[in-house]
């Protein structure tokens, strides 16, 4: 029985096919459009996910959706009528979307189904389907469940308890009260865009002091014990404006907005600081309580607040719960696994018996590229490349260019599922090297300076390099812990700010953070295979298990996906070498790059 998930129109479109129950396939549109975020109805990936099936529309059982479309649009107009007549311009804004293609989601996907699917169309609510995302690819056969995101129809954040083959929910807070929402609302007032900037406030947050938690509070929000909380609207203008932000706000908080690539100030370091720390204490009390309505020993989490790892790290270290499992694609996109699991176990009963791992399969889950494809592409530009036949001489090679201090974009096998790259499109590099953070931001990823970088850690090392058990699983780099004290490096406790950037941390300075955090993926011969393989060659050459992980893009850019993606990236940028599966390119032996090509790559991605 084949099912296809499907989530568009809001951000991150994506599909995803699960059979009997199997998860075959997922990804999101803009791996394949070029447009990151990409909210379009998501046909690309649709195709992709037949393919990857071998199927036609025809053969498809089910077709879900991840939200009611109907029930949301009675929210646009119930915040509309409750505002009017201001918000006339943002409800106008939004119609045309919904005039034309939201309502009549049903005929939209009759087109990108090429009208061969006859069956009906099942629509999940939001929350339903974050909460399935989070649940039955899980490896638990009881959890409870929290959900927290933006908005979905009403809902911003949902508690229940899975069971065997059933979710089932029964709380939830609503719009406009919504912890993503006010994340969204600190990340607008600190000039970084909405929906993606998230990250960016999430990593600069160590680098402050949190002087505005309390005022978040006692102004913004009337947070309860139970993790729920209502905000006090006359700060925030989302309901009726195109900004997150009112006059209020900014009265609160010193002056207007951080203007977009200004100059950051103490201002924002230390506002990024303060909302961190009140995020992980709704995060923190909302464990706390669906752990004390439910009495499971183990939580699953999804929505796009789960994202926030460093939150997931402290509900792992100090809430009451033994385990927890984060969907990798806990934003929107994952609501479209999670729509078509629901069809699948809630809908249709269907047994479920977790053994062991989880279903998400390394989340490796999208498109891979076969060596023809490959060396015709390689071919057609002219690539200077050398194609191995043992997999031992390229890992050595690789190796041996990252304890030299070169960059590696790593592409091999199939696209990660979710926004973390998980070794199979990375670009990897020495986490032992003190000018790697800077080297990488400045030269490969043409980004800000603090952005943070991840380690890959052999998964039998986790716990001499990071304060986690041994062997503990974080696969998907959903969590963040401490480096061991004994990796750490004294520092200079006087300065502040983004003084903080230069000092060296730790033996892995690259992948260390200011407050001595990094956000951590476990590597596993299992899940990653040859990914694997080369952090334990790294290892027996350096003796050092880690190496630093960063998702294969530029800033701006969504993760490549293609052959072709990849060595565009490779030539507009400063990576010294390109993997291809077993295919590998040094960038000194290709031809140059012309400038224009680089400025004209580098112009095609709008700064996030
Ligand atoms: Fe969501």
């Amino acid at each position: 029985m084949n099912i296809l998930g499907i989530s568009a129109f809001y951000h991150d479109s994506a599909a995803a096919l699960v059979r009997d129950g199997e998860i075959i396939a997922a990804a999101q549109e803009e791996r394949f459009t070029r447009k990151k975020h990409d909210y379009r109805f998501p046909t690309h990936a649709v195709r992709y996910c037949l393919q990857a099936g071998r199927i036609d529309a025809s053969d498809l059982d089910h077709v879900a959706f991840y939200d009611k479309p109907l029930l949301k649009f009675e929210r646009l107009i119930e915040t509309y009528i409750a505002h009017a007549p201001r918000g006339f311009k943002l409800f106008l804004m939004g119609m045309p979307l919904w005039l034309r293609q939201k309502l009549h989601l049903p005929s939209e996907m009759d087109k990108a189904l090429d009208h061969k699917y006859k069956g009906r169309y099942v629509f999940t609510e939001h929350h339903e389907a974050h909460a399935a995302s989070a649940f039955f690819p899980s490896p638990f056969d009881e959890a409870a469940i929290l959900t927290l995101d933006g908005v979905g129809e009403w809902a911003t954040a949902s508690l229940g308890r899975g069971q065997g083959n059933k979710i089932e929910l029964d709380r939830e807070m609503h719009f406009p009260h919504s912890l993503g929402l006010l994340y969204s609302a600190f990340t607008y007032f600190t000039g970084f865009r909405v929906n993606s900037g998230e990250y960016k406030l999430m990593g600069l947050a160590p680098y402050g002091d949190p002087i505005y938690r309390e005022l978040i509070l006692d102004k913004l929000i009337d947070l309860k014990e139970d993790g729920s909380f209502r905000m006090d609207m006359s700060y925030f203008a989302y309901c009726h404006k195109a900004v997150m932000t009112g006059p209020a706000f900014e009265a609160l908080f010193g002056g207007p907005p951080r203007k977009p690539e200004s100059q950051l100030t103490r201002r924002e370091i230390d506002i990024a600081a303060s909302i961190q720390s009140v995020t992980e204490e709704i995060m923190l009390r909302s464990a706390r309580h669906v752990h004390a309505r439910t009495g499971c020993r183990k939580l699953v989490l999804a929505g796009g607040v789960a994202l926030n790892c460093v939150g997931n790290g402290r509900i792992l270290r100090e809430s009451p719960f033994d385990d927890i499992w984060i969907q990798p694609a806990a934003g929107d996109a994952g609501g479209a696994l999670g729509a078509a699991l629901f069809v699948w176990y809630q809908l249709l009963d269907n047994p479920r018996r977790p053994a062991g791992g989880d279903m998400q399969r390394g989340s490796l889950l999208g498109p891979s590229f076969d060596a023809d494809h490959t060396t015709q592409f390689l071919d057609s530009v002219h690539a200077r490349y050398r194609r191995f036949d043992r997999e031992s001489d390229l890992i050595e090679t690789v190796a041996d260019l990252i304890a030299s201090e070169h960059v590696v974009g790593h592409m091999a096998g199939r696209m990660e599922f979710g926004p973390r790259a998980l070794g199979n499109r990375s670009i990897i590099g020495d986490a032992r090297s003190p000018k790697m953070q800077s080297v990488m931001n400045l030269k490969i990823k043409f980004r800000e300076s603090f952005r943070p970088f991840a380690p890959s850690v052999l998964r039998e090392d986790v716990a001499e390099y990071f304060q986690m058990r041994p062997n503990e699983d974080s696969p998907y780099m959903l969590l963040v812990a401490g480096v061991q004290n004994d990796k750490r490096k004294s520092i200079d406790g006087r300065s502040r700010g983004l003084d903080k950037l230069k000092q060296i941390r730790s033996v892995v300075p690259a992948i260390t953070h200011v407050d001595f955090s990094a956000r951590i993926q476990t590597v596993d011969e299992q899940r990653h295979g040859r990914y694997y393989r080369i952090i334990k060659r790294f290892k027996e050459k350096t003796g050092c298990p880690v190496i630093i992980n960063t998702s294969f893009n530029i800033r701006g850019e969504p993760i490549v996906c293609t052959p072709e993606d990849a060595y565009r990236c490779f030539m507009a940028t400063n990576m010294d070498a390109l993997v291809i599966d077993d295919f590998l390119l040094l960038k000194k032996e290709q031809p140059e790059a012309k400038e224009h090509e680089i400025d004209a790559y580098l112009a095609r991605f709008q700064l996030d």
